[in-house]
């Protein structure tokens, strides 16, 4: 029998004057983002903005529905966005924003499981590690380099 620990690296900024312009620039178009969320249900809007290498941005936004399964995650809506329009471009990072109709969100939202699995793919498919750049509405922004500081023990494709 052997314990075994997983550390995972991030960083963690005060505020988005810290971050360099391109990564600022990626967390204000998720803010933005924001504004196309449709959550009647949980009231919870969530804005993601992805960007690839060409420097093309795609924004996605969580999309809810009254047969609830059947809604989907900001960060899915983008970065499926992005591939339909974009199938051969990398992506290079993608940045995650809340805001909840209930409370003030002031500290950083991390990816659902679910988004980490696809994120997973878009970062095998890109060859590159995606930079996950996450924020509330406002406060403190978490940085991960490459999806595996965020989800241990990815489900590969390689196993298939
Ligand atoms: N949601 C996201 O868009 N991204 C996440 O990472 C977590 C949750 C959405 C799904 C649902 O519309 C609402 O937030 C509440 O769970």
């Amino acid at each position: 029998m052997k314990k075994q620990q997983f550390i995972s690296d991030y960083v963690i900024y005060d505020d988005e004057k810290e971050l360099e312009l391109k990564d600022a620039e990626l967390l204000s178009q998720a803010h933005e983002a924001v504004q196309g969320s449709y959550a009647s249900y949980s009231h919870f809007h969530v804005g993601a903005a992805v960007r690839l290498l060409n420097g093309v941005v795609v924004k996605g936004a969580n999309i809810e529905n009254a047969a609830y399964p059947s809604g989907l995650c900001a960060e899915r809506v983008a970065l499926f966005a992005a591939q339909a329009q974009y199938p051969d471009v990398p992506i290079e990072a993608i940045a995650i924003t809340a805001e909840s109709e209930h409370n003030e969100i002031d500290e950083p939202i991390a990816p659902c499981g679910a988004c980490r699995q696809v994120m997973v793919e878009a970062e095998q498919r890109s060859q590159r590690p995606l930079r996950i750049i996450c924020q509330g509405h406002k406060g403190a922004i978490m940085v991960f380099d490459g999806i595996e500081t965020l989800m241990p023990f990815i489900f590969l494709t390689k196993f298939l």
